[in-house]
């Protein structure tokens, strides 16, 4: 039983790796990737049809409307960053400064700087100017090889700065070819109008949520010293998931204070961050269903120690990577660089990192069965790169192998009109 036709032929690709099995990764399943070379692929409307070897594509699917030579590159499928911050404006080179004479994040977030000073840029923007940002930052994330990216709110910590921030997001993902996931970020830290970290909480419990949950598919809590503690955290959470959110948690990112017990409590979708996490936090999140969303720009960044990513693999946990991008703590938007970094700083291979970055990361957003893997059915978000080996995505440090990025079928980067060099 063949495919009668098709939109797309990419034919004769150097190789094409994808995950494969479905849903979540664990263990070894991890490193478990497909490795087709040489490999065909075909695409009708929007979503793959079939992949495999030249010859078996040629014969399952009889005519196509557009055939793509394929030899030289090789074929992943898009990346999805399950953990931005892209909603703000203004910046912190200042503050970039200053940390490199040596103060410290923590201190400048004490001071009055970090996140508050972003808020004090974000608030005075327009929905407008938002929209413009977060599409800037997603242009630089599709060069980069992103397909699709969650955007937190959480520069905001006002009603009308919150929603405003998730609408431009949104707004912003309709306007490139960047597919994007809201999240609700609203205790990311607490505002300068209220006395405390618990009366903030009933405002945004009373006065956002239920307009935020209507916008957002997710809500994300920054769990820290001078942040949030346990009950708020848990009382805010608690109400997003009421309103129909799937939860998130920013946790054990300098100190360990009870994020992965919340989140295995609550049934969380992941715990982020995880510098701070030690054997036993490693151990409960292997025996659950939450997963673990490194992110090791930025440790590199903050110069602070790297998650315990190998320990989270052996012993069975989900683990994702993402890039964290963000004004102050990981101005990053390249989860190529951050697959490089997951190979030399957390003792992930090249095939753990790829997978932590598509199909898990696809977990993370609910995304399951639909991105993240070159298999029928998936859509078809892929890049393609010009490198002698796959693996060069994450080898090359701060390398640039990407020749073409397609979204849903359409090649959508460097520019419509663009041809590959074969
Ligand atoms: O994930 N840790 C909390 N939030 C962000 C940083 C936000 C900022 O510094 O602006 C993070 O690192
Ligand atoms: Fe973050």
């Amino acid at each position: 039983m063949g495919i009668p036709n098709a939109t797309l032929v990419i034919h004769e690709l150097r190789a094409l790796v994808t995950p494969g099995g479905a849903g979540p990764l664990r263990g070894r399943e991890l490193a478990d990737l497909a490795v087709i070379s040489p490999a065909s692929l075909a695409i009708r409307d929007g979503a793959v049809v079939s992949v495999g070897r030249p010859e078996d594509v040629r014969r399952e699917v009889r005519r196509e409307s557009e055939l793509m030579d394929g030899r030289g590159l090789i074929a992943l499928p898009g990346f999805v960053d399950c953990h931005t911050h892209a909603a703000f404006l203004g910046d912190r080179v200042e503050e970039f400064d200053l940390r490199s004479r040596g103060a410290s994040y923590e201190e400048l977030h004490a001071a009055g700087g970090g996140i508050a000073s972003t808020v004090r840029a974000t608030r005075a923007g327009s929905e407008e100017e938002l929209a413009r940002a977060v599409e800037r930052h997603l242009r630089w994330m599709l060069g980069h090889g992103t397909t699709t990216a969650e955007v937190k709110s959480g520069y905001g910590l006002d009603r009308d700065t919150e929603l405003r921030s998730l609408r431009a997001a949104v707004a912003a993902g309709e306007r490139c070819p960047v597919d994007v996931v809201p999240t609700y970020l609203g205790a990311h830290s607490v505002p300068p109008e209220f006395g405390s970290a618990e009366e903030y909480v009933e405002f945004a419990i009373r006065e956002v949520i239920p307009e935020a949950a209507r916008i957002a598919r997710q809500a994300d809590v920054f769990m820290e010293r001078g942040a949030f503690e346990a009950p708020e955290a848990r009382r805010y959470l608690k109400a997003c998931r009421d309103a129909g959110l799937d939860l998130r948690l920013h946790g054990d990112q300098f100190t360990e204070r009870g994020a992965v017990p919340l989140a295995i409590e609550l049934g969380a979708r992941s715990v982020d961050h995880l510098e701070a996490t030690g054997e036993e936090g490693v151990r409960a999140l292997a025996s659950s269903d939450v997963a673990a969303v490194l992110l090791p720009a930025s440790a590199l960044f903050l110069d602070r120690p790297f998650p315990p990513g190998r320990a989270l693999v052996d012993a069975g946990a989900i683990v994702a990577l993402a890039t964290d991008f963000n004004p102050g703590s990981s101005f990053c938007e390249s989860l190529p660089l951050v697959m490089s970094l997951a190979c030399t700083r957390m003792g992930l291979s090249p095939a753990e990192a790829l997978a932590a970055c598509t199909a898990n990361a696809a977990h993370v957003l609910g995304l399951d069965g639909r991105v993240g893997r070159l298999l029928p059915g998936y859509r078809a978000d892929l890049l393609l790169l010009s490198a002698p080996d796959w693996r060069y995505v994450a080898y090359h440090l701060g390398g640039e192998h990407l020749e073409m990025v397609i979204k849903a079928g359409e090649a959508v980067w460097p520019s419509p009109m663009y041809q590959p060099a074969v």
